[in-house]
């Protein structure tokens, strides 16, 4: 069974767009009842600046309180070098380095040009060396909602630098839900050609309907680590129309369905999911948690029994 690798990324892409705090305890709470799950990895909350995303300001915190379960990762989100020297406190396993490749959503989002932006992850990566992997989330890759086109060459030419600094994997992701399968497939091929050595993970938002079919077509071309958000809650607050990540639980329900090995408990994973509106305080776009699997057979209504009955009488 070809095994697929989910990182859980609920606490961080997913909390970061919600109006209403989530208190520290709530979180934590979430991130032990995940890592029971078989999740991979889980990014766990961001290290960035607590004026620019308020709800994760308690990242130090959550981090020193959270359960570690042997197996499973912990990453973080690290913007800056301020960040990388918080988060090297919090000894996560892994540095998840943001930027963007698109120059319009990089200046919206980290306030910089994608060229300082770099300057400053290189920094990153010479202070965290030794000390935590890293991985580098490339935002936009597939269209940006401020320049449209996002030209595959220059993901590549971003995802070339980072791979020069010795990066142990690339994050492609779809900020804004932009993609579409036949680009997907066309960039999966691409990078993972180009990227043998590298762990290459796809990151899909749901915002025009595609996320799962654009994770099914990467998974046909090879690729095996996702990004996905409990509930598909998510949304990056400085890109306009975001709305959330493909839904951990829908996709995992489907590929398990299909035959691949996620590693993941649904029958752990689909209560946490079913207390997530409680959580954010309104419905969240998930499926499967609403539905039941595939799997879960219901009784037939009054009736049904007795017009079987009557219908095998009849010659
Ligand atoms: N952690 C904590 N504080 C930070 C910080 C970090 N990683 N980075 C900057 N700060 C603080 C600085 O210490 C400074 O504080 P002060 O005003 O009290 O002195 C203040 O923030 C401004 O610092 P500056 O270097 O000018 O940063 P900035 O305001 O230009 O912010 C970012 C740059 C990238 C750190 C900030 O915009 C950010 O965190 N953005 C979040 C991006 C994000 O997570 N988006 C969603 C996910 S893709
Ligand atoms: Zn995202």
């Amino acid at each position: 069974m070809r095994r697929i690798y989910f990182n859980e990324v609920v606490t961080r892409d997913g909390f970061q767009n919600e109006p209403a705090f989530v208190p520290t305890d709530t979180k934590i709470a979430l991130i032990d009842g995940l890592s029971r799950c078989g999740y991979a990895k889980i990014e766990v909350t961001s290290f960035t600046s607590p004026r620019a995303i308020p709800m994760l300001r308690d990242a130090g915190e959550v981090m020193g309180r959270i359960q570690r379960v042997p197996g499973v990762e912990t990453t973080v989100l690290v913007p800056n070098v301020r960040g990388a020297e918080r988060a090297l406190e919090s000894h996560a396993d892994e540095f998840n380095l943001v930027m963007s490749t698109s120059e319009t959503h990089n200046l919206a989002n980290l306030r910089m040009p994608r060229e300082n932006s770099f300057a400053g992850l290189r920094d990153v990566i010479a202070l965290a060396r030794g000390r935590a992997a890293i991985n580098v989330s490339l935002s936009t890759c597939f269209g940006c909602p401020m320049e449209g086109d996002v030209a595959e060459d220059e993901v590549i030419r971003w995802a070339d630098r980072f791979a020069e600094l010795g990066v142990r994997g690339l994050t492609i992701c779809d900020t804004t839900g932009m993609a579409h399968p036949a680009q997907v497939a066309r960039m999966s091929r691409h990078l993972l050609a180009r990227f043998p050595g590298l762990q290459i993970t796809l990151h899909f938002h749901n915002t025009r309907g595609m996320g799962l079919a654009n994770m099914l077509v990467a998974v046909q071309e090879g690729v095996d680590r996702f990004d996905g958000s409990l509930g598909g809650l998510g949304g990056c607050p400085y890109a306009p129309g975001a709305t959330g990540n493909i839904c951990s639980e829908d996709a995992i329900h489907m590929l398990q369905a299909m035959g691949f090995d996620t590693g993941i408990d649904l029958d752990l994973l689909l209560p946490l999911a079913r207390a997530l509106p409680e959580i954010v305080g309104h419905d969240v776009p998930g499926q499967v948690a609403k539905s039941g699997r595939i799997s879960d057979v219901h009784p037939a209504p009054d009736g049904v029994a007795e017009l079987r009955h009557q219908f095998a009488q009849q010659p």
